[in-house]
């Protein structure tokens, strides 16, 4: 079975072309990576670029990421190759494959099938490589529910707002940030949402997509915060100075943490025999009840896989 849990806080994107990048990949503070084989690397370099991400994964020093490898999308020709070699030559090595520009459940499904096949032949262990799947035109958000549903192995649904804004024909070039003309809202909006609707009715996380002015800090900060502040598990990172802002803008704050923690303890000890059994209780001068449990959970499990230590925890009431 695939993880579903793991932290994805930053995701980096790696050409899977270039040496010199994959080596400085493995020492930057990212929960994931993908090694690229689509649009990173130009079309006579792709043969290349599969031998040397087989080799990158099984060298290892990945130290607890999330291993990834993004192959060419299914109208390619290089797509099948791209997951009979890395799987056949690195499968134990490798956590998810990242499938973009899905249109339909028929992509997921094809990807499913063929790593089946493939673990079969291999001896691994089958399902246990995952599948991120990359929305990034009007029919894969049209078709986003079935395309989450289509395989237990889809692990997340992946914004990606270059192929996107190409797509619908947002009249901008500047990836992630609005395009001059709309200003009564956020343009992104809506499919940051509809994808965000998918991932969380079926239980799989989802993550944005680049933002391509990697200089730009600030707009990166802008950006990503909107689709962390709307509840996205993280964000693509192109650069090592993109790290460090999307890993905090994507974790909760301490004192949130540290408060959803409490709330989960105080909310057990208050149902159980030793609290009296009760539905509802105090903690402080908040209320709190099966609702606040749930919400607690989301928070803790984000802080709880991006490694947060919790600070003064709850005890309950003294006796008497
Ligand atoms: C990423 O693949 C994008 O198109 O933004
Ligand atoms: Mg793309």
């Amino acid at each position: 079975m695939v993880d579903r849990r793991r932290a994805r806080r930053s995701c980096l994107a790696v050409p899977g072309s270039s040496a010199k990048m994959i080596d400085k990949a493995r020492g930057l503070a990212v929960d994931s990576f993908f090694l690229d084989l689509e649009d990173a690397v130009a079309p006579l370099a792709k043969d290349e670029a599969r031998s040397r991400v087989v080799a990158a994964l099984n060298e290892g020093g990945w130290d607890g990421k999330v291993r990834t490898v993004r192959v060419n999308d299914l109208t390619s020709r290089w797509t099948y190759r791209d997951v009979v070699e890395v799987v056949e030559g690195a499968g134990e090595n490798l956590d998810a494959i990242v499938l973009p520009k899905v249109t339909g459940p028929d992509h997921v499904r094809w990807l499913d099938l063929t790593l089946s096949q493939v673990e079969r032949a291999t001896g691994l262990e089958v399902g246990r490589i995952g599948i991120e799947a990359q929305i990034e035109d009007a029919r894969g958000l049209v078709e986003v529910d079935a395309i989450a549903a289509a395989s237990p192995r889809v692990e997340s649904l992946v914004f990606g707002p270059a192929d996107f804004m190409a797509s619908v024909g947002i009249r901008s070039m500047v990836v992630g940030e609005q395009p001059s003309g709309y200003d009564v809202g956020d343009a992104y909006h809506y499919p940051l949402m509809r994808i965000l609707m998918a991932a969380r009715a079926h239980d799989v996380q989802a993550v944005d997509g680049p933002y391509l002015a990697i200089k730009d800090v600030d707009g990166l900060r802008r950006a990503g915060g909107r689709s962390a502040a709307l509840g996205f598990d993280g964000k693509w990172v192109l650069h090592p100075g993109q790290v460090d802002a999307v890993n905090e803008l994507f974790s909760p704050r301490q004192a949130d943490y540290d408060h959803a923690e409490n709330v989960l303890d105080a909310y057990e000890w208050c149902t159980s025999d030793a609290g009296g059994r009760r539905g509802a209780a105090m903690l402080g001068e908040e209320m709190i009840d099966e609702a606040s449990r749930k919400m607690a959970l989301v928070i803790a499990n984000k802080g709880r896989a991006a490694g947060m230590v919790r600070q003064d925890p709850w005890t309950p009431p003294e006796e008497g």
